[in-house]
């Protein structure tokens, strides 16, 4: 499969279908529209410092990926309008030579990756983290990535609800005031079985997408 063109359908708790899809290189004004319209708790839920805007080099980093050592999914509603970006989840294989999702490198062999997610704040709790995550658990397994990991505030309790329901096996440890939270992915077939995110994932076609969001979140 060309993960540079993964696509698969979704619906938001209403039905609402979604689209989830590769991050392509051309969202990258989507996605600094998009951020400028998160509120600040969602911006340092998400970075864990206030920002406003994204600067040319992140936008360039989020959306110039190499599906490899760092894959990123737009999740997206379509309408006569046009394609409107609503949620982003990304991971980054540590090891790589590459930072982090916040910019900071961080010692691990290429079988860890660290995730991050960042929905758009009228579409927060309506599943879309929790279909984002377990596309991204397919497509990391299939990358030879056997944990993920991710730093999450205590407080962020919708971070953690998302995690701990994907029905993978979990270690979470708080250091320095920050939860660091880590998924098996290479359980055994036992552990994977009524797996909310086996559960969840239709399947994707390698079909190309339709073209730049509008709008949306990093
Ligand atoms: C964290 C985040 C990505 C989750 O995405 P989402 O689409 O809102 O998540 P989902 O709707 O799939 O699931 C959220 C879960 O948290 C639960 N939840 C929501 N608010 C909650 C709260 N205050 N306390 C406890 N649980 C809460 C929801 O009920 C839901 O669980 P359920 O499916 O069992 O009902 C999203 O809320 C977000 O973008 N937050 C700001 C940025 C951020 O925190 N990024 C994470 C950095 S690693």
């Amino acid at each position: 499969m060309n993960l540079s063109h993964y696509r698969a359908a979704g619906a938001l708790r209403d039905g609402t279908p979604i689209i989830i899809r590769a991050i392509q290189p051309d969202d990258d004004e989507a996605l600094r529209e998009g951020f400028r319209l998160l509120s600040d708790q969602t911006i340092y839920q998400r970075f864990f410092q206030a920002k406003r805007d994204l600067a040319e080099h992140e936008l360039r980093y989020l959306t110039q990926l190499d599906f490899v050592d760092h894959v990123g999914l737009a999740a997206v509603i379509s309408n006569p309008a046009g394609e409107f970006i609503i949620g982003v989840g990304r991971f980054v294989r540590l090891g790589s030579g590459r930072a982090g999702v916040r910019g900071v490198e961080r010692d691990r062999t290429p079988a860890h990756a660290e995730v991050a997610f960042v929905v758009g704040d009228e579409f927060q709790g309506q599943g879309v983290g929790s279909q984002l995550l377990a596309h991204l658990v397919v497509i990391a397994r299939d990358l030879g990535i056997r944990y993920l990991e991710a730093e999450v505030l205590p407080e962020n309790r919708p971070m953690i609800a998302v995690f701990r329901r994907s029905g993978l096996p979990i270690t979470e440890a708080v250091h320095e005031g920050v939860l660091h939270v880590e998924l098996r992915l290479d359980g055994s077939q036992e552990e994977r079985v009524g797996s909310g995110v086996g559960a969840r994932v239709r399947p994707a076609a390698a079909a190309p997408d339709g073209g730049p969001g509008e709008t949306g979140p990093a």
